[in-house]
């Protein structure tokens, strides 16, 4: 983890409130699942820096980017940044994802502000020769990201009303599938759709990986702030340190 000044590459609408931010990377190299935190605006409001997901890195030119959805003051200020514009960024931070379960295929779901980091495993995965099978799940077609899909992967889009690619969510089109058998899932994204992985997963007794966004204010395994209810000893753990990735079995699912 390091703090470097950022700039700015590009920060454009990918989607209906969501953004696609491109920026200079000066930190040790992050791998997919890893997260940041960022200010990039001046004074104290908001207070506390805000973490976002990696949705690529490109080792040659020393950038990365993320995909964020416009919620409260810190990502509506983040829609106005412009190429050449400055950020504080704290990275890379929390743990990454586990290569897939020797044998196993790669099964990969994302939606909503999940779907920066399952595009940078989906990518990663690809280049080092397995075929993913990469499910990506909207509402409706204004939410479907324009935005660089990973090579080298399966790639199927659902949208709740069928406005693009499969009607229906990511679930219902991986329970439509008969040759999941023998999958590695990964997830991250709305609560349902990682529970319904997690279901699914377990009927298949297969390994189940998911990224947990909680809310966080230290980012750095200092204040508690994030810290969920897991089925191991230790009773909580804290999504920002000890995540954010986790195996679906230890999560406590409601
Ligand atoms: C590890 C991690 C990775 C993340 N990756 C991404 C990402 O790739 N893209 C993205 O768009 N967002 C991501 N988030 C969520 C992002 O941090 C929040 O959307 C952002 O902090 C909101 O800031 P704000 O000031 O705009 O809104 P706030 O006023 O802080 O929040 C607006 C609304 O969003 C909710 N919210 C705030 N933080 C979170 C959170 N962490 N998870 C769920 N809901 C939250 C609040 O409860 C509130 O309802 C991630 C969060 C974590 C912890
Ligand atoms: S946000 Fe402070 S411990 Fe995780």
């Amino acid at each position: 983890m390091e703090q470097f000044h950022s700039e700015v590459i590009s920060c454009r609408e990918s989607a209906r409130d969501y953004y696609e931010l491109i920026f200079t990377w000066k930190g040790p190299v992050p791998l997919p699942g890893q997260f940041l935190t960022l200010r990039c605006w001046e004074g104290d409001s908001p207070l506390l820096r805000r973490p976002f997901a990696l949705s690529s890195y490109d080792a040659a030119e020393r950038r990365a980017s993320l995909i964020f959805q416009k919620r409260g003051p810190a990502t509506s200020l983040m829609t106005h940044l412009k190429t050449g514009d400055h950020m504080d960024i704290l990275g890379p931070l929390g743990g990454t994802f586990p290569p897939p379960e020797t044998g196993r295929r790669p099964v990969i779901t994302g939606g909503g502000i999940g779907t920066g980091p399952v595009l940078f495993l989906a990518d990663a995965l690809s280049r080092a020769g397995l075929r993913p099978l990469l499910v990506l799940g909207f509402r409706d077609k204004n939410f479907v990201p324009r935005v660089h899909l990973p090579l080298g992967c399966e790639t199927v889009i659902c949208t709740d009303d069928g406005s693009a690619g499969q009607e229906g969510t990511v679930i219902d089109y991986l329970r439509s599938r008969d040759d999941l058998a023998g999958s590695h899932f990964y997830g991250c994204g709305p609560n349902p759709m990682l529970k319904g992985l997690h279901e699914l997963a377990v009927e298949q007794n297969a390994p189940c990986s998911v990224s947990v966004e909680e809310v966080m204010a230290c980012g750095i395994g200092a204040c508690q702030g994030c810290a969920i209810p897991v089925n191991l000893p230790r009773k909580f753990l804290r999504v920002c340190q000890d995540g954010p990735v986790f195996d679906s079995r230890i999560l406590v699912w409601t």
